[in-house]
């Protein structure tokens, strides 16, 4: 598929690049501009007069949500049955890219039998903070792993017809305030950490299409982006596919066109066509530049269309991807300590505790939430297949996490009866949703309580940890074993009993680590933090701090253990023929499982830089294998090192660079277990002029200070530019979110009219009895949204221009009080619309009405469009659009 910008090259070469483009470039401006945003909350925009098909995307990322009817991004309406799969975290800990192309084929396989064309995912943000409310729909706090498996999980999805879109391109590593936030970050940074997994992603993969993020990076939203959509992501990584807004993030459009945004989603029924219509009657864009992007569009969907054709009806065997889902899920099961009480015998007595084992946890909330096929009970499996006796006691509240002292006592008495205890603890659901970072690294105390009581009852007490995301395990060194098995998808239970019994080998290794304590460098600028994100830790994120500092982590990156033994030998490094293009150098490791048992070990070879000219963590993953092994048996595994991990970016010249020098190669089994350290010397690109040069510029040692967080001073020179001021609140904008108009009076009171009808609206959706994760997530989300969402989301019921007068209006009304208001702007002063609502100061505005009544029906229709009922398209029809725009 060629891209846009080289679209028209294309169309001299391939006769039905030609005739498309043709047929594209006959329609009237406003029915091309219509192709640029969807035509519903799934879909984009038919054309048939030009042979351009309907595309139906969907969410992804680890199982298909296909929602007949209702339309959100949320989770909230109800979806098909389709099989979830472990969350990324789950599949990431497997270490087994073989695995994840099997389970995203298994994904597309689904999606194609519900007609959907492109699955919105994998997503791969790196956990720059494991409070991050997502962690668990991505794979690693480290670009290499994230990249590799994303490619792999889009190998697989595409195995199938179905396009894949990863998600979201980039930076978007913290849920509040999602849709403003500006992740300010210095350029080495974004290159080798937050682009680099993307990277490796596109040029592993190639997926059909990427989605934006919802953030700002460095100012601007990458939707609107040059630098990050033309000159890296297509110019520099060469990605010939679609891209397209994350759901109600469009922001400019018309700079969206300019930068290589093809796609806006879902349907904002045209609210930003008329921009886009004005801008090229204008000149500011060309009708070319429009084509170019619609080309994007209809080649993507012809491209679907023809995957459709050419493919036999999917037959999706349901119990064979449920098998699928709990061997993927046992395979990312991490062992985090085991003093020989794993495996379980079946004849023991065993009690079960934690109400997890009865009602699982196994996928996080919001637009991934997959309605499963089935789903399994630990408990369950446990009754079934051990001999002994079983005794369950549910120890704390599933969906707050408290624990009553009759929960705990009830909970010891068991444990005090039984050979062995297992209690499942996590983090309850509202720990785990799109839109809500947690507030703390912590358990529910009750968690915490049940662990202790367990544990003081019976040392054989075994922990099983439900959590996509690291937490803090002030007792881990309490149980006789701790089993993380992660948000495991809907056969988790069935998956967990495996491993318990030894059935399965948990052969996970964490791809996130375990803080000891809620301090670390990304925390110092993480959470309430609002508009502007400072990363001042730079490169210093997970591991990457903890080597550096030389810390041990509760469980570091890369940990798992096994319930046989491995012994590496023969470790060594030769840089004479790399095995690949532009490898570095090869490292062979000969595996022997030593034990009993089959089992499955991980090799990490990390790289550490010996006096680098700009700051380096003190090791970075650089490649990594898996290998299955049966008893006796051993292997020699050749992991060659790619170039790029001996390179580094730099900010001033604007490119990659090889310094070259000293480096070490360390083969290890973590991140904190180096078992053969080995030299190299690697020559460099550039000259002592140029290597001089890179030691002295500003920002080259990083954030100095042993807190691993830059200073101002530091922050800047990495940045290379002063910190960016805080986004002002006043003047109000159409970026304003609604939580910021409480700056002022008039502000507040248009805050609490928003609020009031989202209420009603979120009522009327939700129930009188909602579920509280999905209250918790649609309240923060409409506090947190800035107008223009409203407008994007509002299918059409809004308009940019209207809540541009709202807003002009408030800030003047607050300014007209200090007597230095500005004069309004001509046209807001329109005709007096028929409504005469009070002002807030008392006053009438036949403006202010208007711009009320706009409020009104966009606020109703917001909710309505992305919590709403059905799937209505409110874009007018085209055939009903009057005259042609040319
Ligand atoms: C999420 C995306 C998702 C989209 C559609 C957004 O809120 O950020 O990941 O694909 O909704 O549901």
């Amino acid at each position: 598929m060629p891209d846009a910008s080289s679209a028209a090259a294309d169309a001299t070469s391939n006769p039905d690049g030609i005739a498309l483009r043709r047929r594209l470039a006959e329609l009237p401006l406003d029915q091309l501009v219509s192709m640029l945003s969807g035509a519903s909350f799934w879909t984009t925009e038919a054309i048939d007069a030009a042979g351009v098909p309907q595309l139906v995307l969907t969410d992804g990322p680890h199982g298909v949500r296909r929602q007949p009817a209702d339309a959100d991004h949320l989770g909230i309406g109800g979806s098909e049955k389709a099989t979830c799969f472990p969350t990324a975290t789950c599949l990431a800990a497997s270490w087994d890219p073989d695995l994840v192309t099997e389970v995203g084929a298994a994904i597309g396989l689904e999606a194609r039998s519900l007609g959907v064309g492109v699955l919105l995912g994998p997503g791969l943000n790196i956990v720059r903070h494991p409070g991050g409310g997502r962690t668990f729909e991505y794979f690693s706090e480290d670009p290499v792993v994230s990249g590799r498996l994303a490619a792999a999980m889009i190998r697989g999805v595409q195995s199938e017809g179905v396009g894949a879109c990863p998600k979201h391109f980039v930076a978007n590593n913290t849920e509040s305030y999602r849709l403003v936030s500006d992740s300010t970050v210095d350029p080495r940074t974004l290159r080798e950490l937050y682009l680099r997994g993307f990277e490796i992603a596109i040029s592993e993969g190639a997926p059909w299409a990427l989605m934006t993020s919802y953030n700002l990076v460095n100012g601007v939203h990458p939707s609107d982006d040059t630098f990050l959509l033309r000159d890296v992501l297509r110019d520099e990584w060469g990605f010939d596919g679609l891209v397209v807004t994350d759901w109600g993030g469009v922001n400019d459009r018309v700079a969206g066109l300019r930068a290589g945004l093809d796609l806006e989603m879902p349907s904002s029924g045209g609210a930003h066509d008329a921009s886009v219509i004005d801008a090229v009657r204008s000149e500011e864009i060309s009708r070319e530049l429009v084509i170019d992007r619609a080309v994007t569009v209809a080649e993507l969907a012809q491209r679907s269309a023809a995957e459709f054709a050419s493919r036999p009806d999917p037959d999706v065997a349901d119990l064979e991807h449920h098998r699928l889902a709990r061997r993927a899920a046992a395979a990312g099961t991490v062992l985090l300590t085991n003093d020989g009480t794993l495996p379980l015998r079946p004849d023991v007595d065993v009690a079960v505790i934690g109400a997890f084992a009865h009602r699982p946890r196994f996928q996080g909330a919001g637009s991934s939430q997959v309605n499963a096929t089935r789903i399994e009970r630990a408990r369950a499996h446990l009754e079934e297949r051990i001999t002994g006796s079983v005794r369950y006691s549910p120890g704390y509240d599933p969906a707050t996490g408290e624990a009553t002292p009759t929960q705990l006592r009830d909970a010891a008495s068991i444990a005090r009866g039984a050979d062995v205890a297992v209690v499942f603890v996590g983090l309850p659901p509202i720990g785990e949703a799109e839109g809500l970072d947690r507030r703390t690294l912590s358990l529910p105390g009750g968690h915490d309580a049940l662990v202790s009581a367990v544990c003081a009852a019976n040392p054989n007490t075994v922990v099983v940890l439900v959590a996509g995301a690291p937490t803090l395990l002030p007792w881990a060194d309490r149980p006789a074993a701790i089993l993380a098995a992660h948000l495991g998808g809907q056969a988790a239970g069935a998956a967990i009993a495996d491993v318990l019994l030894g059935d399965v080998e948990p052969s996970g290794r964490l791809t996130t680590t375990f803080p000891d304590s809620p301090v670390f460098p990304a925390a110092a600028n993480f959470g309430d933090t609002r508009r502007q994100v400072h990363y001042r830790e730079g490169l210093y994120v997970g591991y990457r701090a903890t080597t550096t500092a030389g810390d041990t982590p509760r469980f570091g990156f890369g940990h798992g253990g096994s319930y046989t033994t491995f012994e590496w030998a023969d470790i060594e490094l030769s840089t004479g023929e790399p095995s690949t293009e532009n490898a570095l150098a090869t490292v062979a490791v000969t595996v022997r499982n030593t034990g009993e048992r089959a089992g499955s070990d991980v090799v990490q070879v990390y790289l550490r830089a010996i006096d680098p000219p700009l700051y380096r963590p003190d090791r970075e993953l650089a490649t990594f294998a898996k290998v299955h092994l049966d008893p006796g048996e051993s292997r020699t595994l050749q992991l060659s090192i790619p170039g790029r991990s001996a390179e580094c970016f730099d900010p001033v010249a604007g490119r990659w660079c090889r310094p070259g020098g000293r480096f070490e190669v360390l083969v290890a089994a973590s991140a904190h277990d180096v078992r053969a350290t080995l030299p190299v010397d690697v020559d460099g690109d550039l000259n002592d002029g140029q290597l001089i040069a890179l030691r002295n510029q500003p920002g080259a040692s990083g954030p100095a200070d042993a807190s691993m967080v830059a200073d101002d001073d530091e922050f800047a020179a990495m940045l290379g530019r002063p910190i960016p001021e805080p986004w002002p609140v006043l003047p109000f904008t159409i970026h304003t979110v609604i939580d910021e108009l409480g700056a002022t009076r008039a502000g507040r009171l248009a805050r609490a009219a928003f609020l009031k009808v989202a209420d009603r609206q979120r009522t009327k959706m939700l129930g009188s009895n909602p579920d509280p994760v999905l209250l918790a997530l649609s309240e923060q989300m409409i506090r947190e949204a800035p107008l223009r969402f409203l407008v994007s989301m509002s299918g059409g019921a809004g308009s940019i221009k209207a809540f541009d007068g709202l807003t002009t209006l408030l800030s003047a009304l607050r300014l007209n009080r200090n007597r230095s208001a500005p004069p309004l702007r001509s046209d807001l002063l329109a005709p007096p619309a028929t409504s005469s609502s009070p002002q807030p100061d008392g006053t009438r505005s036949p403006r202010w009405a208007s711009c009320a009544a706009t409020m009104q029906s966009t606020c109703s229709l917001a909710p309505t469009a992305h919590w709403s009922t059905t799937l209505r398209p409110r874009r007018r029809s085209i055939a009903s659009r009057s005259t042609p725009l040319t």
